[in-house]
């Protein structure tokens, strides 16, 4: 007897050998063909059930959504639609599942708008689109740790809960371990944090650079891949409350060094999914292909998803200068007759995403390294260029997806980022184990943080954020 997944009989050629699988019911036609998926490939396992010697009561709850065992042979399929089946010999059913109420559910077999899907995030991943979206996005998990372990980086995990605001822009969510309601008092009348659990406020953590430079400076080159909160209220198809980020941190490296491993990165893993989710993928790029045919003619993507993907492991991304973007976005519009919603009026002025799509879409055509932005748009920790009004900061800028990456080279001088702390308001007493790392054996380094979703966004094709996380926390996804 094989016992086996479906992705593995669906390729074996052990024909009329006996097996056993498990799996829910996807379909039952003609009281005849059960189409079984049992979550390891996109496609369906069709079994053969003899219906005249199989007892009624079976065969009324072999229903859509059922789990069911079912033993057989396997043999040579002659339809169309796959290559192998299984004879049936016997049917259990595991787990019932009741036709009047799937009915109620997005279990029932119509289709359903994503919007209804994200309802009922628990099933939604019975679905073809999600079942495909998420082993996509397992691969592509796997492929990032594949890719840091073979050139030797070392995988760190950095503070959840942290007392620093790594990007200093204020959006954080609180974690507290008081009693709210009836909370200890200063003096003054606010909440007293020094009586918290940590003895002062802290946060979910926005981002784990700060200490996973201080391991790169001993280990040399590491990475973090963990969650990370923004209590950002933004509401657009790119923003969540809560992502999944890549951060390597690499001693020595030089900005230019930065680019090259998030460019060399970035292509391990997309081609790494090319190779491994050819199933996935396929099904996924037809999806897209349906879902642009909804679209007016000049919304369209000239490219498949597989073009799209091979079109990013084959070419360079474009490096272009902050000053040199901002020079092409002051002369251009996005169409004839339309202007930009923010025209550029100036240097310094930060980019809209707007900007950041029509400089990858429609100029370049192609993803897009900005780098050397104007330093009071930027972060505190990065490297002040020479000019005294640049650092070193890069975005990488995706097709379809604006900013997919953001990174700098690090400021490493002491007294340099103390004057840069100091302008800010940032008190040193907050960051004095940061500040350590100038003090004992500084030395260049650099990093980037990837968001881990609009990465699965981009290599499934799908156009919304909270349809490439298992349960997306967003202001409208509270039930879970
Ligand atoms: O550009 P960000 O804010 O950079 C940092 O956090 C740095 N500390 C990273 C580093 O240098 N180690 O965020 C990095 C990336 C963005 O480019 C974007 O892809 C993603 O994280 N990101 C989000 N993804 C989903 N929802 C959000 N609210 C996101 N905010 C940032
Ligand atoms: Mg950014």
């Amino acid at each position: 007897m094989i016992k086996a997944k479906i992705a593995e009989l669906l390729n074996s050629n052990q024909f009329l050998q006996e097996v056993e699988v498990k799996g829910w019911v996807r379909s039952f036609r003609s009281n005849r063909f059960i189409a079984v998926n049992d979550g390891s490939t996109i496609n369906n396992l069709q079994c053969v059930i003899d219906f005249e010697n199989t007892k009624e009561e079976i065969l009324k709850r072999i229903t859509v959504g059922a789990a069911v065992k079912i033993t057989g042979t396997l043999k040579e399929s002659l339809g169309s639609q796959q290559s192998v089946e299984v004879e049936v010999k016997s049917v259990e059913i595991l787990g019932d599942a009741n036709p009047e109420e799937v009915k109620l559910t997005i279990l029932s077999p119509k289709r359903h708008s994503l919007e209804k899907l994200r309802e009922q995030a628990h099933l939604r991943v019975r679905t073809n689109t999600f079942g495909a979206v998420m082993r996509v996005r397992s691969k592509l998990s796997f492929a990032v740790h594949s890719y840091f372990q073979q050139n030797n980086f070392h995988y760190v995990n950095t503070p959840i809960i942290t007392g620093s605001d790594a990007e200093g822009a204020g959006e954080m969510f609180k974690v507290t371990a008081l009693d709210l309601k009836n909370p200890p008092k200063t003096e003054d009348g606010e909440i007293d944090f020094k009586k918290d659990f940590f003895g002062k406020e802290t946060n979910l953590t926005v981002s784990g650079q700060l200490e996973a430079e201080t391991f790169a400076l001993a280990l040399g080159q590491v990475y973090t891949f963990g969650p990370t909160f923004r209590a950002e209220n933004s509401n657009t198809s790119r923003h969540l409350a809560e992502f999944w980020m890549i951060e390597p941190e690499v001693a020595f490296n030089d900005l230019d060094a930065n680019m090259d491993l998030a460019e060399d990165f970035i292509k391990y893993v997309v081609n790494y999914v090319l190779e491994n989710c050819k199933d996935d993928l396929a099904f996924l790029e037809t999806r897209l292909e349906n879902e642009e045919k909804t679209k007016p003619m000049d919304e369209r993507s000239e490219m498949s998803l597989l073009k799209k993907l091979e079109f990013v492991t084959e070419n360079n991304f474009k490096r272009v200068s902050y000053t040199e973007a901002i020079d092409i976005l002051k002369n251009s519009k996005p169409n004839k007759k339309k202007k930009f919603q923010y025209p550029i009026e100036e240097w310094g002025a930060d980019l809209q995403s707007e900007h950041e799509r029509f400089l990858v879409e429609k100029h370049f055509k192609c993803p897009v390294i900005l780098f050397d932005y104007p330093a009071n748009i930027k972060a505190f920790y990065m490297r002040l260029n020479e000019d005294g009004k640049t650092v070193r900061a890069m975005d990488i800028l995706f097709p379809g997806i604006g900013e997919i990456v953001g990174g700098s080279q690090r400021e490493e001088r002491l007294d340099v980022l103390q004057d840069k702390m100091k302008a800010l308001d940032i008190d040193e007493k907050e960051l004095w184990w940061y500040l350590d790392t100038r003090r004992f054996g500084t030395c260049v380094h650099s990093g980037f943080g990837l968001g881990f979703e609009r990465l699965v966004l981009f290599v499934t094709g799908m156009a919304n954020i909270r349809d490439v996380i298992p349960f997306p926390r967003t202001p409208q996804n509270a039930e879970f």
